[in-house]
């Protein structure tokens, strides 16, 4: 099988490169995380703990969720990896968006799973296309929303109504990793779902909360799912830092609030920029933006030109878009640097 396919971020030779292609946070974690990172040092001889006790109380006060039915993982990718394990044999089915999470086709091949795809007309998910696509043999949905690539946004009210849709036998599992980046209007959160016993939600301390090199995760698991889960995840997975640095994060929602209004401002700022040079921005509600070039031609030649001028951005033929680039919002000079760099590309673009 092809690897989990990770972007080359080095840039021209002799370049500091300014790497825009992974969704990372623009900023640091705060002085309140590093100091909890700091105090823990001195009890690193200790293994972690394997329950991560102290983190999903912090995560059940913010959210106002039953402790018992969070489970903390290595990223929301080890999550996703166990859940996989726990979950599918080979042959088994899942169905996910056309543009989903390539983490997922990895994780189906190495189940040996088969995976079916639901169309994105206009780089939406598109619930009556799920529908519309279950097989009788369909054992689990998988849709991220906010969408990765595309930054689009589902209600939450099309979720509910894909779960009422969906036979109660097949597990839906929704991908959150950068819910908090939605304005107000998402907050009619789906934990309840997760509480009938069929759905799965995850989130991660790798984007909003700027902890991505912590690997830090969690999601809300019906029990008996928690309990399969908890089978197939290593125990020590997430080390004592990262459940330190993963508190003190979630315990500063003030901080979260911040990130949310200085990413909105850029990313508002980048899409009207790329706008005015008559490019298509797909609206996001996260902290990147999809770019349709229109050709693949287009396309390369700003990655080319981004790359040779320190920027490297995210190409997107391996989800299906060759015509398209991924832009993670940073700070306000790359953003600026971005936006004349793309600026200058189209006044020499001749493709
Ligand atoms: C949609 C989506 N889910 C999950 C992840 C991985 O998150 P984590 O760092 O928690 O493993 C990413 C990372 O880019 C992502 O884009």
């Amino acid at each position: 099988m092809e690897p989990y396919a990770l972007p080359d971020t080095s840039a021209a030779a002799g370049l500091e490169p300014i790497v825009l292609a992974q969704n990372e946070h623009a900023y640091p974690p705060s002085a309140r995380v590093r100091q909890a990172i700091s105090d823990a040092l001195g009890q690193a001889q200790l293994y972690s703990d394997s329950d991560w006790t102290e983190l999903r109380s912090a995560i059940a006060e913010v959210h106002d969720l039953d402790p018992g039915n969070i489970v903390c993982g290595c990223g929301s990718m080890e999550l996703m990896s166990a859940l996989m394990l726990a979950y599918l044999s080979p042959d088994e089915r899942i169905l996910m968006t056309e543009y989903g999470y390539l983490f997922m086709r990895t994780l189906a091949r190495l189940v040996g799973a088969q995976v079916d795809s639901a169309a994105e007309p206009d780089y939406r998910v598109d619930v009556d296309n799920i529908i519309g696509a279950l097989r009788p043999d369909t054992k689990l949905v998988f849709i991220v929303n906010p969408g990765n690539p595309c930054g689009s946004l589902l209600h939450n009210d099309e979720i509910r109504r894909l779960r009422a849709a969906l036979p109660q036998d097949v597990l839906l599992l929704v991908d959150e990793a950068y819910a908090e980046f939605v304005d107000d209007g998402f907050h009619s959160p789906l934990f309840d779902l997760a509480e009938q016993g069929n759905t799965v939600i995850t989130r991660t301390f790798s984007k909003i909360y700027g902890l991505a090199g912590l690997r830090v995760g969690w999601g809300y698991f019906p029990g008996a799912i928690r309990d399969q889960l908890r089978k197939v995840l290593n125990p020590g997975s997430v080390t004592s830092l990262s459940q330190v640095a993963a508190r003190a994060a979630m315990q500063d929602q003030v901080a979260v609030v911040e990130a949310r209004g200085l990413i909105a401002g850029q990313r508002d700022y980048l899409t009207s920029a790329i706008g005015d040079l008559g490019l298509r921005v797909v609206p996001s509600q996260t902290n990147f933006i999809l770019v349709d070039f229109e050709t693949d031609k287009r396309a390369a030649s700003a990655y080319r030109f981004l790359r040779a001028h320190r920027l490297i951005v995210r190409p997107m033929a391996g989800y299906g878009l060759p015509a398209c680039l991924r832009i993670t919002i940073g700070k306000p000079e790359q953003m600026q640097l971005t936006a004349r760099t793309l600026a200058e590309w189209r006044r020499q673009d001749n493709g």
